[in-house]
Formats: structure tokens, C-alpha cells, sequence
């Protein structure tokens, strides 16, 4: 059974405008162990498919199709449900940790709190223990000097260290499934690297799925076994990344890898993709 399957997703807003198809009938399969890319330009319905996945959309998406976990259907869980899966099965890490860390807590205050109160069930365990779990969990992701960094404040670390230490905290509940959402954009390229080579790591140690969601083909070619390629809500193509990368079959794609930054160019920057390339590309009704 794969870990994670969607089938058929669509979510949709009413705006004055009119309705907003965010993801448009998308289908993805996830095995465990495995690292799916999934990449696509700006605003192509990446996000949504994942917060979709976590129960995290707004009240006001219309939902359709089937998401399920381990073969359980996740839409229309209850919030008790939905949260107990986020504290125990499925984590996210953003592209901002500031987003998610609390500026005026003490690292150690919020990774004890992680396990304290989002630990398994039953698994009631001590201040101190939980403080220790942290440690060893900070130590994973080679944070140098844990045992007394882990009592400093976010600002304190750098912008890799502190997307270093999102990724302890959404381990610490040894998720099996690992959705990053674009983990390493606002981070140098040298620190990219370094993060990505972690993640491969950390999920060789602790044999969890990832859902890597990135518009930066340059770091999914060493890292994602497979790739899907979404434009306008919709999967354009997938498949394994070397064949998606060697022979892409979607006019769509092969305008994704020509804005693929090269290290032998000067620009390191992503040219945006030229919206003439596109015509008449399917799925951008
Ligand atoms: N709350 C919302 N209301 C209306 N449209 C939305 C809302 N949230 C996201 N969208 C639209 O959904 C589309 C997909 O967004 P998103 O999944 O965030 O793209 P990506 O992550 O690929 O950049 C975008 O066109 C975005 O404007
Ligand atoms: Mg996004």
C-alpha cells in the first residue's frame, strides 16, 4: 500500500473575479521511503496540494476528490483527527522558520513542548527527558554545541541553522511522511546544498517519505528519485527525475529545465519562464 495517495484533488475558491482553480485534478502517489519531487512555477498549485495533505487550507477552499494516509481517507477528518496525524505521522517544514518558530521562546522551550504535548499517546515523559530528546535530535541535524545552543532564542542562529532547527523539531515525532515546502529558498546557495544533503540523510536514518516541493530544479536532480511536474493546478508530467530531466516529454517541462540555473553561466538567477513558450500548452485554459 503506498504511504500517500491523492487521487483526483481540486481545490477551488470563489473570488469576486470568479472562481480560482488552485489544483485542478491532481494525482500523486507516495511509497514510503521514497522522495517525490514535486516542482513547478509560481503559484501552480504546489502549496495548496500540500496544505491540502495537512488539513492546513482555509475554511473557504472547496475541496474535491481523495487524499488518503496509509489508506485512510484524510479529508473530512475531524481537527482531533487531523492532529493527531500532524503530531504523529505527517510534518511540514516551510521556506521561512521564522514563520514557524517563536521568536521569544527559548529553543529549548519550544522543542520541549513539541514532545511534551504532541508526543504519542501515552507517551507522557519528563521536562528534562524531553530536553535531552532535543538534544540528541539537534545533534541529528549537526547543530555543533547542542546541549547549550538549545537554550538560545531563534535570532541567535543563522537563516540554515534555524531551518536546521525546524527540521529537529518536525523529526522529533519521527513523522513517516516529510512534506518541504520549498525548505531551502530563502537560504544561500552553498547553505541549499548543505540543508538538501541533510534532509537525504536524516531520511535514510529514519526511513520517512519526503514531498520535496521546490521550483529549483538544480537541487531536485541529486536528491528526488521522482518528479512531477505541475503548471496551473495540474500535473503536466511524472515519472523518474532522470527520465523526466533526460527526455521531457511536456513542451512545459523542458521550458522548466531551460531556466534551470547553471553554474557555468554568470546569471545564477531563474529566468522566469517566457509565458509565449507556453502556448498552447495543455492545461492553461
Ligand atoms: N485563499 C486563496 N484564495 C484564492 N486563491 C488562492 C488562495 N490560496 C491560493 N490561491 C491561489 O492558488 C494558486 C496556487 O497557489 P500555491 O499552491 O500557493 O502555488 P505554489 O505553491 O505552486 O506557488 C495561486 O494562483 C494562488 O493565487
Ligand atoms: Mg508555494
Amino acid at each position: 500500500m503506498a504511504l500517500l495517495e491523492i487521487d483526483g484533488l481540486k481545490v477551488s475558491y470563489d473570488t469576486p473575479e470568479g472562481t480560482v482553480k488552485a489544483v485542478d485534478g491532481v494525482s500523486l502517489t507516495l511509497n514510503q521511503g521514497e522522495t517525490l519531487a514535486v516542482v513547478g512555477e509560481s503559484g501552480s498549485g504546489k502549496s495548496q496540494t500540500a496544505f491540502a495533505t495537512m488539513g492546513l487550507l482555509p475554511k473557504n477552499a472547496r475541496v474535491e476528490g481523495s487524499i488518503r494516509y496509509q489508506g485512510q481517507e484524510v479529508l473530512g477528518l475531524s481537527v482531533k483527527e487531523m492532529n493527531r496525524l500532524r503530531s504523529n505521522e505527517i510534518a511540514m517544514i516551510f521556506q521561512d522558520p521564522m514563520t514557524s518558530l517563536n521568536p521569544y521562546l527559548r529553543i529549548s522551550e519550544q522543542m520541549a513542548e513539541t514532545l511534551m504535548y504532541n508526543g504519542s499517546e501515552g507517551r507522557r515523559i519528563s521536562k528534562k527527558q524531553a530536553i535531552a530528546a532535543s538534544v540528541e535530535m539537534l545533534e541529528a541535524v549537526k547543530i555543533a554545541d547542542a546541549k547549550n545552543r538549545i537554550h538560545m532564542y531563534p535570532h541567535e542562529f543563522s537563516g540554515g541553522m534555524r531551518q536546521r532547527v525546524m527540521i529537529a523539531m518536525s523529526l522529533l515525532c519521527r513523522p513517516k511522511l516529510l512534506i518541504a515546502d520549498e525548505p531551502t529558498t530563502a537560504l544561500d546557495v552553498t547553505v541549499q546544498a548543505r540543508i538538501m544533503d541533510l534532509l537525504v540523510e536524516l531520511q535514510q536514518e529514519f526511513n520517512m517519505a519526503i514531498m520535496l516541493i521546490t521550483h529549483n530544479l538544480g537541487i531536485v536532480a541529486g536528491t528526488c528519485e521522482r518528479t512531477l511536474v505541475m503548471y496551473h493546478g495540474q500535473v503536466m508530467e511524472q515519472g523518474k527525475t532522470d527520465d523526466v530531466f533526460e527526455k521531457p516529454k511536456h513542451p512545459y517541462t523542458q521550458n522548466l529545465l531551460n531556466a534551470v540555473p547553471r553554474l557555468d553561466r554568470d546569471d545564477e538567477v531563474l529566468s522566469t519562464i517566457a509565458s509565449e513558450g507556453l502556448a498552447g500548452v495543455g492545461g492553461a485554459s
